[in-house]
């Protein structure tokens, strides 16, 4: 599993033969680190492919059959130079042209960046079995920042990791540079991702200790190459823990100073560095409004230090103390909706995709489409806190979707999220989208193979929030495992649903946050002492005798009003809200009757019976795939597509899966008979 979805493995013997002909021989520059780095990777991945590499030159040959480059690196180039230009800094295109008498394959940008990129788009072209024949691929990113966050501790612990220990070595940092970290950046650019903040948002003020900026640095010249910049989480009161000050008040003169000599002190080791990632005021961090200030005033005293060397200000939105009485559904919005417009130019609003924390299933945040002014970035989780770690299969491509796809009614029918997240709605330049990592030092990365995918999926999105999950699934299964249809179909079968199973068998109907406490694993439905309401369970269900459900109508918390007027009228409706959310934004009666003619209740059971059977039709497609059926009798079983080694694991987590999505039912099942004393419907095991 280390070599991801970059495995070059040899493609079929008959189109190796075609594309050895189409990409005989090929120029591409090598005078710097970025063109070494393109023509590394199309070498290696040839050679993977299709046996050989063919020759390559810096000069143009007689017989050149592909060239790369920009215009400025590559002469034969010239002559598309505004078509390129078109496609602005990371664009790329690759495109059949005629040259000489001859059909030339030409992988092309404006810098060096675009090349890599158009690289690894030819190499994706090659591993999922693609014509060459009559290519016309023009590609710009549309989203600026598309960065990875990891919530890596100095320490080596990952928060919410399950993938190993952090990847960064802090302590053989800066001298030895661990060439997993090359690889790291490798499979970034292979997607387009250009960012990442190296540590934990809840944030040790040491990572910017002169030390840690030391090692930092050391990172950031490894990732140069691959387009990559380097942003740290800022810890708040920094200038109090690191600087001796007294204070951390943004306003104070002094801390101001501190921070423009911090950022002065980074730049001069990093000076392509691209900034903070800051979450204050939230689960007891630091913050502004410690000061009585806003969280305009804390993004603005970082934005000015940052300001004179191009560097951003991702602040977070995710905000929420225990002592504030309202929904926690309410409070970003709350605090974040009237300071429109009130950030400066290089601040950007960075809201994970629902109003409560990454669950199987939420509406998208009403932040969005709510700060026409200011410029936000989707913050997703690739880590799977909230969906059964690194064991269960679960592919979040349709989750990302649906958010994606969400309309906000914002500036009308089709204000999707999408182009608030892009840019296009409003017309903002600095856009962005974040992934929380799922990375650590484990041999695959992510702790699994499947959990691959999800890594692959947002780097894709983050490049174009337009795709299709379903499209992105067919891509990594044919990179990951084989280009035979009849491995893609299956896998793809497989990943589309399952995001659907995990909602079914952990929270169906709107149903969220019924986690146990602390680890976010199992099911944990029940009053469970922990220290603050809206830590537990039953602070999110509400299960009554009655009925179940938070209401978040204008007769509960009343978070419908976050939203567009014509929204706020579909959710705050019972016989409107699409059944999905139905139990985020009412209180209903066990016996309300619902679309299939079953009552809540029996709707409720048959759901979470379902997401087991979901998992069990995973396990059957798996093994068409490991177990292939005898051709006819007596003949000896086709061999499996599948190598033992990712089988053997990928069958074994389905097992897991399986097991705790029964777990999960049950488990609810239970809880919830204990509150309504209902009698489960016809055919429907009691559990144990
Ligand atoms: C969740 C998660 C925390 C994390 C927080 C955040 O609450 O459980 O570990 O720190 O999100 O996004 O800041």
């Amino acid at each position: 599993g280390y070599a991801l979805w970059m495995r070059y493995v040899p493609v079929e013997p008959a189109l190796a033969a075609t594309y050895r002909a189409q990409l005989s021989d090929i120029v591409a520059p090598d005078a710097t680190p970025t063109q070494r780095a393109a023509r590394a990777e199309l070498e290696r991945g040839l050679a993977g492919l299709l046996g050989t590499a063919p020759p390559m030159h810096a000069e143009a040959t007689q017989q050149y059959a592909v060239v790369l480059g920009t215009p400025a690196s590559s002469p034969l180039l010239a002559p598309l130079h505004s078509e390129i230009a078109s496609l602005g800094p990371e664009g790329y295109l690759l495109k059949r042209v005629q040259r000489d008498g001859r059909s030339v394959l030409v992988v092309a940008g404006q810098r060096d960046i675009g090349v890599l990129y158009g690289v690894f788009h030819l190499l994706r072209l090659l591993q999922t079995g693609a014509s060459l024949d009559a290519l016309d691929v023009h590609e710009s990113p549309r989203v600026h920042l598309r960065v990875l966050d990891h919530w890596d501790n100095l320490d080596g612990h990952v928060e919410r990791g399950y993938a190993g220990r952090s990847l960064w070595d802090w302590q053989s940092l800066p001298e030895w540079k661990d060439p997993r970290y090359t690889d790291y950046a490798r499979a970034n650019a292979s997607l387009g991702i250009n960012g990442t903040v190296l540590n934990n948002v809840n944030a040790s003020a040491w990572s910017l200790a002169p030390a840690y900026l030391d090692k930092a640095a050391a990172l950031a010249e490894v990732f140069r190459p691959y387009g990559i910049r380097l942003y740290l989480s800022a810890r708040f009161s920094a200038p109090i823990e690191l600087g001796g000050l007294k204070t951390a008040d943004p306003l104070d003169p002094g801390v101001q100073r501190w921070w423009r000599d911090k950022v002065n002190e980074i730049y001069a080791r990093i000076p392509d560095f691209g900034g903070f990632l800051v979450k204050a005021n939230s689960e007891g961090q630091p913050g502004p409004q410690d000061y009585g200030r806003s969280h305009a005033d804390g993004a603005n005293l970082l934005a000015d230090a940052l300001a004179p060397h191009g560097g951003v200000v991702m602040w977070r939105a995710f905000v929420y103390a225990h002592d504030v009485p309202a929904d926690r559904a309410t409070q970003a919005f709350t605090e974040f909706a009237g300071l429109d417009g009130a950030f400066r130019p290089n601040v950007i609003v960075q809201v994970k995709n629902g109003p409560i924390d990454f669950q199987p299933r939420e509406p998208f945040h009403g932040l969005f489409g709510a700060m026409p002014r200011t410029p936000l970035m989707m913050e997703f989780q690739l880590t799977k806190e909230y969906l059964g770690f690194n064991t269960h299969l679960v592919y979040l491509g349709p989750l990302f979707e649906e958010v994606l796809r969400s309309d906000t009614h914002a500036r009308g029918k089709g204000s999707t999220v999408a182009k608030l997240v892009d840019g296009s709605l409003e017309g903002h330049t600095l856009t962005g989208m974040a992934g929380v990592a799922n990375i650590g030092n484990d041999r695959t990365w992510t702790g699994s193979h499947f959990d691959q995918a999800n890594w692959y999926a947002f780097g894709r999105l983050a490049w174009n929030p337009h795709q299709s999950a379903r499209d992105i699934a067919a891509d990594w299964a044919a990179m990951t495992f084989s280009p035979d249809p009849t491995v893609v179909q299956p896998i793809v079968a497989m990943m589309m649903a399952s995001r659907e199973a995990a909602v079914n068998y952990m929270t169906p109907l709107g149903l969220h946050h019924l986690m146990a406490r602390g680890h976010h694993y199992g099911p944990g439905p029940w009053v469970d002492g922990g220290p603050r309401p809206d830590w537990t369970s039953v602070y999110y269900h509400r299960a009554d005798r009655n009925g179940i459900g938070f209401d978040r109508n204008a007769s509960g918390s009343n978070a419908v009003a976050q939203y567009a007027p014509e929204l706020a009228a579909q959710y705050g409706d019972l016989t409107k809200v699409p059944e999905p959310l139905l139990l985020w934004f009412h209180h209903v009666p066990w016996n309300h009757r619902m679309a299939s003619g079953r009552t809540l209740w029996d709707e409720l059971v048959t759901r979470y019976s379902l997401g087991v059977k979901q998992v069990q039709e995973m396990q059957r497609q798996w093994s068409t795939l490991t177990d292939p059926p005898e051709v006819e009798r007596g003949s000896a079983p086709l061999p499996s597509p599948i190598d033992p080694q990712r089988s053997a694991q990928i069958t074994a987590f389905l097992r897991i899966q399986r097991r705790e999505a029964q777990w999960w039912r049950d488990a609810s099942i239970a809880y919830f008979q204990s509150i309504n004393d209902l009698p489960l419907p016809a055919g429907e095991a009691p559990p144990p």
